[in-house]
């Protein structure tokens, strides 16, 4: 078996973490219990290209309880937690090609890596596995039955690659399904970055003036989170619907210009690049300190941070770099621009991955029954009722069931007032 990763003596412990990961993920055991039986990815080639945590090893474990044959690599080159790759290459013999910290040219090696597997199936976690396997071995494209994506950043790529005709696959949005972004985007990250910011600088939030960039999901999920820490919190946004939605769930709302001095700590969860910029680096307050969850270090221009700095101070703590501009002001820079509840905390909650790696799993059985042409796709209703069924039993929730009249008046026109 071919890996790289960073110290197999890591082993033990990255076991225990997969394994205390795994209690809390119910609905993807009840599918490893019943793929290890009907073994419904029998001899099937995959590559997976995602953060390696431990809740994406009990992802990995499920795979190939039902026959794959899986190799994984890094959707991020600070997202790995190398103790969770040794374990999975010496416990569970899965492929690894993933090591925390690695430089670009070996992200991308390692990514090489996992496509010379000849996969039939892949999943991303940004399209970069995607966008490689295009630009690099598009004759391997008519070999793949469909490709899964995890996240909004990633969907967004596809699309885009989809309307320039340059898509050569059948791709799942599994982003797009409910019982992911839902949950996953909305309390996932909401959650994980609070961790990763705390983790990262161990300041007290209440009191803190916030300024969260984006109100998707995953920015509500922040923004509510933060402010029942106690924080100010401040939108900036460019959807005018998203706008409202914020001010009505009562949070301020203005330009980032206008944030940019007053707040203590910046956010960005956009998806969309410089977001935080020159002309707002120079008006920060002195200690300001920024951050990204966004999937991509675009959010913040870190170039133009560089550019402003007269001294830069890598490392003042684990994960934050200080920039000192020509004003006198100082910027702490959290977890290099990257992902920060990856970079500095352990991603997503395993209760949560549990539904968004759960949709992942069903989607690949389901992928291998058909014969798609290339495309973006749904995932299937049946799959998202399935796993949110099974999630709520796991949870010990009931729910109602629509009594024959409720279908039938649900259903009809001709009832009025
Ligand atoms: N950190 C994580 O673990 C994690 C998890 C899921 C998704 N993501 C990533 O987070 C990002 C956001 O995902 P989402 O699901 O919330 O997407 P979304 O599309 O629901 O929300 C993004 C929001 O940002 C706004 N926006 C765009 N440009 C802006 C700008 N210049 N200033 C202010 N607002 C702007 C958009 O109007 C939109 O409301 C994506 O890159 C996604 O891939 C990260």
């Amino acid at each position: 078996m071919q890996y790289d990763v960073k110290d197999l003596a890591l082993t033990a412990e990255g076991k225990r973490r997969i394994e205390w990961a795994d209690n809390d993920m119910p609905v993807l055991r009840e599918i490893r219990k019943r793929f290890e039986k009907e073994k419904p990815l029998a001899g099937k080639k995959m590559a997976a290209c995602l953060h390696i945590t431990a809740e994406t090893a009990n992802l990995a474990r499920t795979l190939k309880a039902g026959g794959a044959d899986l190799v994984l690599c890094a959707s991020n080159p600070l997202s790995t937690q190398d103790d969770v790759s040794a374990a999975l290459v010496e416990a569970y013999g899965i492929g690894v090609f993933a090591i925390k910290g690695e430089d670009n040219k070996t992200y991308y090696e390692h990514i090489h890596a996992c496509l010379k597997h000849d996969p039939v199936i892949t999943m991303d976690d940004g399209a970069d596995l995607v966008s490689v396997l295009h630009k690099e071995y598009p004759e391997k494209c008519k070999q793949i039955f469909a490709s899964m994506e995890e996240t909004t950043t990633g969907v967004i790529r596809l699309r885009a690659m989809h309307n320039d005709k340059a898509l050569k696959l059948p791709v799942f949005a599994v982003n797009d399904a409910t019982t992911k972004h839902l949950f996953d985007n909305r309390y996932g990250t909401g959650q994980s970055t609070v961790d990763g910011i705390i983790r990262a600088t161990d300041i007290l939030l209440a009191g803190k003036t916030i300024v969260i960039a984006g109100y998707g999901w995953c920015g509500r999920g922040v923004a509510t989170r933060m402010k029942g820490q106690g924080a100010n919190v401040i939108i900036t946004e460019v959807d005018p619907i998203k706008a409202l939605e914020a001010a009505m769930d009562g949070f301020r709302v203005m330009p980032m210009a206008e944030a940019a001095p007053i707040a203590d700590l910046f956010i960005t969860l956009t998806g969309n690049t410089s977001v935080l910029r020159k002309e707002h680096f120079e008006a920060m307050k002195d200690g300001a300190m920024v951050a990204n969850s966004g999937h991509f270090n675009v959010e913040i221009d870190i170039p133009a941070l560089e550019k402003l700095s007269v001294k830069t101070t890598k490392g003042v703590r684990q994960f934050v770099d200080e920039y000192k501009l020509a004003n006198g002001r100082r910027i702490f820079l959290l977890g290099e621009g990257r992902l920060i509840n990856l970079a500095a905390a352990e991603g997503h909650p395993a209760s949560v991955m549990d539904m968004s790696f759960a949709t992942q799993a069903l989607v690949t059985e389901y992928a291998l029954k058909q014969k798609l042409e290339p495309g973006v796709y749904n995932v299937p209703k049946d799959v998202e009722d399935y796993i949110s069924a099974l999630k709520l039993k796991t949870m010990g929730v009931e729910i109602d069931e629509l009594t024959p009249e409720q279908i039938e008046y649900l259903s009809s026109w001709e009832v009025g007032t």
